[in-house]
């Protein structure tokens, strides 16, 4: 029996790096998957690839009318939705923390901690007339134990997980599990963003203060996010859960 047989799961930012990890393990688990991304070719070639039991989507995650649509596309192409995953995320690039303007502050915020508030809205109602659901949302280790340089994105990862456990506890008596992935720096287009520089000694100094001694793959964070979607960690919620080869001990 596959993890995931006869779920419906949708993926935010899934045209790429971790979540498109994530759509490839779920549907190979046996779930459908809704990828969702703001570059729809991305979405769209990211459904190609996963196959027939996925579907690519636009839509941009701090927009409410963009997330209902997704949500209610999903649930009319595959009858019901059972876990989200709210990975879709951006950074400013690693910088002093003065450097950061306003309007790109607003983005970060609106982009990794609204759209949690916005898919709530949206899928919570439909999961509590199913009788229960998942959420996962994407933290990082930047949240637990935060590197100079960018103190606004660090800020929004450290919302993402205690609005997480809030979910919990509050979702709970509705059959409702949420939990977050706390990723460590990873193989993805994203760190050269958190890097600043993507040389060969940015590179070492980061792996340095990693003990495991390598950056997250998309599949350290698809096989942390599929063993807490699936039925295996019903007990399971709230927790933080770090993929981080040791980084924040
Ligand atoms: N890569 C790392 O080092 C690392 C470490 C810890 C946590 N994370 C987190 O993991 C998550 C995934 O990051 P990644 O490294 O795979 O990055 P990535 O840039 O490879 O993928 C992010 C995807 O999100 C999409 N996206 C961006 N803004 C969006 C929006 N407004 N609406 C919908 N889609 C949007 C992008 O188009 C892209 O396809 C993020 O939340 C990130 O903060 C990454």
């Amino acid at each position: 029996m596959k993890r995931l047989e006869g779920k419906v799961a949708l993926v935010t930012g899934a045209g790429s790096g971790f979540g498109l990890g994530i759509a490839e393990k779920f549907a190979a688990e046996g779930a459908k998957v809704a990828i969702v991304d703001i570059k729809e070719e991305a979405a769209k070639a990211a459904a190609h690839q996963v196959g027939a039991s996925a579907l690519g989507l636009a839509a941009d995650v701090s927009k409410t009318a963009d997330v209902k649509a997704a949500v209610q596309k999903t649930v009319d192409a595959f009858g019901r939705l059972d876990i989200v995953v709210n990975n879709a995320g951006i950074s400013h690039r690693n910088r002093p923390m003065l450097e950061v303007d306003e309007e790109e502050f607003d983005r970060v915020f609106a982009v990794n901690v609204k759209s949690i508030y916005l898919f709530a809205q949206a899928a919570v109602p439909v999961m509590r007339g199913q009788g229960g659901g998942v959420f996962i949302n994407v933290g990082s280790t930047a949240g637990i134990r935060p590197r100079p340089g960018l103190t606004w994105y660090n800020g929004t990862k450290g919302a993402v997980h205690l609005i997480s456990k809030s979910m919990a506890v509050e979702l709970a008596p509705d059959r409702i599990r949420v939990c977050a992935l706390a990723p460590v720096a990873g193989e993805t287009p994203l760190l050269a963003t958190f890097m600043g520089e993507d040389t060969p000694q940015k590179r070492e100094q980061f792996i340095n203060s990693i003990p495991l001694g390598r950056f997250s793959k998309p599949e350290d964070i698809a096989n942390a996010a599929l063993y807490l979607a699936s039925d295996e960690a019903s007990m399971i919620t709230g927790v933080v859960l770090e993929v981080d080869g040791g980084r924040c001990i």
